[in-house]
């Protein structure tokens, strides 16, 4: 198999709000990424993925790009940005951006010349629709129609917020623009783009009426909005104008690609290098997106998931693997529900973390962590709406109570899940604001900082931080295996235990077990070399190994 570094590397999302203020204003900035750089250096971190960073009225914290050229004057600026690339780079450090090029900001200055004047060549750049109706019936994620009205007879679209007109890619001219945006940054240094909503550049059904799905008579986006015949041009396009013959790595935030479709994407010439898959991310939430709609789901189903998106992967190309990203609650919550880390019992929460990690380190793919799941941060509790951010969040919330939901109980689907949860500034101490900051933070810090935070953890060998720098290495020294070996599923019975082989083309197999019950069990395993246990050494009786409540291990066979 072909090998490349972003295959072998180990990644880190940050979401720059969230990680450290160093100017004093409550919102962390470039020169805060920067000041952790040692800190991400001894965790074993080989590229970052920041979030952005541009200019933008944050109404979806910078998801709505007002300029692609320029850095948001609470980040810091362009110089912050370069000293920030140069530092990493003589760290070792490669630094990949988001790029998010479905659609821009309402107050970037095309869509303002577009308002302003109808005969403007930018109005091109948007979908703009002459209808005396709204022109279709699809819901924009973040809830309401996709259309909005501008002037007598006259809508713009949007997959997203209001705030965030979607980019006509039908318009060549556009596409010279944003291959003009993807280059500027490629010669300025950076290593890659993660490729924000991607899937919805192409439009085709949701410009058409779809069945109503409610009461709102409007038919959920995510269902017709994505993955429209076609695309595969702008994309390889895009491929070919900006990264052929460089060295650089993207990945695909690409939901709506079905796994028959993959090759497409990240095969030998593939769009991309790698696509993320929401299959599993998203167990918990049932079919048409609403938060209150929760799925009931097994370990049984979970396992399913996992191998099916690594087995259809392995099969056709290279693919990221994560458990947590900004855009999601925390793994512990998620996975162990209300067993989550046992209500601030640190011994579980180690056992739980280490849990995960041992699962994630051990799957096939570019493996990306986000920022605190190295620490085993929980959700965030959040007593009202007044202590949220996000546009989606407090969307969720509405359309909970409109769905009959007490206000008890849409706030409960929203701690559950808000993307809140994984935004809270990063505990770097047991101090004020967990010293992320001298000023209030602009979101609620999570209230148990004091006991769980990154200086602690540094202090403390039997850490989550230190088993997560353990992971690491051992990937590094095992890459035959734990990057670049086959994946197989070592099918057992037990419900709750996800056991998998990673086959190197040389050299011993490396065998995982994790044990995401509460309960022990006995599996049936081959002796072998532990190459690291969240209880120590593994403990095997007889031809059995002997799982405890969350125990993980890895196995040289
Ligand atoms: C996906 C991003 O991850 C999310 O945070 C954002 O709100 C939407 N795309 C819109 O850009």
């Amino acid at each position: 198999m072909e090998r490349a570094w972003w295959k072998e590397a180990i990644g880190y999302e940050i979401y720059p709000k969230s990680f450290k203020d160093t100017n004093g204003d409550g919102i962390g900035d470039l020169k805060g990424i920067m000041e952790k750089l040692p800190y991400l250096k001894e965790l074993g971190i080989d590229f970052l993925w920041i979030c952005p960073f541009y200019r933008s009225p944050m109404h979806d914290n910078g998801y709505d790009v007002a300029d692609y050229y320029a850095i948001d004057p609470q980040f810091g600026d362009m110089e912050d940005m370069d000293a920030l690339l140069e530092k990493a780079k003589a760290m070792g450090i490669r630094v990949i951006i988001d790029m998010v090029l479905n659609h821009t900001s309402y107050q970037h200055k095309w869509f303002q010349e577009a308002l302003k004047d109808p005969q403007s060549k930018y109005r091109e750049y948007y979908i703009f629709k002459e209808s005396r109706e709204r022109p279709s019936n699809a819901r924009s994620c973040f809830g309401g129609s996709v259309w909005e009205p501008v002037e007598e007879g006259m809508w713009y679209y949007h997959t997203f917020d209001r705030s965030q007109p979607d980019l006509n890619w039908e318009c060549p001219a556009l596409r010279t623009e944003i291959y003009k945006i993807l280059n500027y940054w490629l010669d300025k240094g950076v290593s890659g783009f993660r490729m924000d909503a991607i899937t919805y550049i192409k439009k085709g059904a949701s410009l058409r009426d779809a069945e109503p799905q409610g009461e709102d008579g409007l038919h959920d986006v995510a269902d017709i909005g994505l993955n429209q015949p076609g695309i595969g041009e702008f994309l390889l396009e895009m491929r070919r104008e900006c990264l052929d013959g460089r060295d650089a790595m993207t990945v695909a935030e690409a939901p709506g690609v079905p796994y028959e479709q993959l090759d497409e994407y990240i095969g030998e010439d593939g769009y991309f290098s790698m696509v993320f898959d929401f299959s599993y991310a998203d167990i918990d939430l049932a079919p048409g997106g609403n938060w209150y709609n929760q799925a009931d789901w097994s370990f049984g189903e979970l396992k399913r998931l996992i191998f099916r998106s690594q087995e259809s992967v392995q099969q056709q190309g290279w693919g990221a693997v994560y458990l947590e990203n900004h855009d999601q609650s925390r793994s512990l919550n998620k996975y162990f529900r209300d067993k989550a880390a046992a209500a601030g019992d640190l011994r579980t929460r180690f056992l739980q973390s280490t849990a995960l990690g041992t699962l994630l380190f051990g799957l096939r793919g570019t493996v990306f962590l986000y920022q605190g799941e190295e620490l085993g941060m929980r959700n965030c509790p959040f007593a009202s709406c007044q202590e949220l951010d996000d546009v989606n969040s407090l969307d969720q919330y509405r359309r909970a109570i409109e769905a009959g939901c007490t206000e008890a109980e849409a706030m409960k689907f929203v701690n559950d899940r808000s993307r809140d949860n994984s935004r809270t500034p990063f505990p770097w101490t047991g101090e004020k604001n967990a010293g992320f900051s001298e000023h209030r933070p602009w979101l609620k810090v999570n209230p148990d900082y004091e006991e769980n935070n990154a200086e602690k953890q540094q202090k403390e060998t039997d850490s989550i931080l230190h088993y997560y720098q353990k992971l690491i290495r051992l990937r590094k020294e095992n890459k035959e295996s734990l990057v670049y070996g086959r994946i197989e599923e070592n099918e057992m019975g037990e419900e709750t235990v996800i056991s998998f082989f990673r086959r190197p083309e040389e050299g011993p197999d490396i065998a995982v077990y994790v044990n995401l019950g509460d309960q022990s069990c006995l599996v049936q395993a081959e002796k072998g070399r532990c190459l690291c246990g969240n209880y120590g050494e593994a403990r095997w009786e007889k031809e059995k190994l002997v799982l405890r409540p969350y125990e993980a291990v890895m196995v040289e066979m």
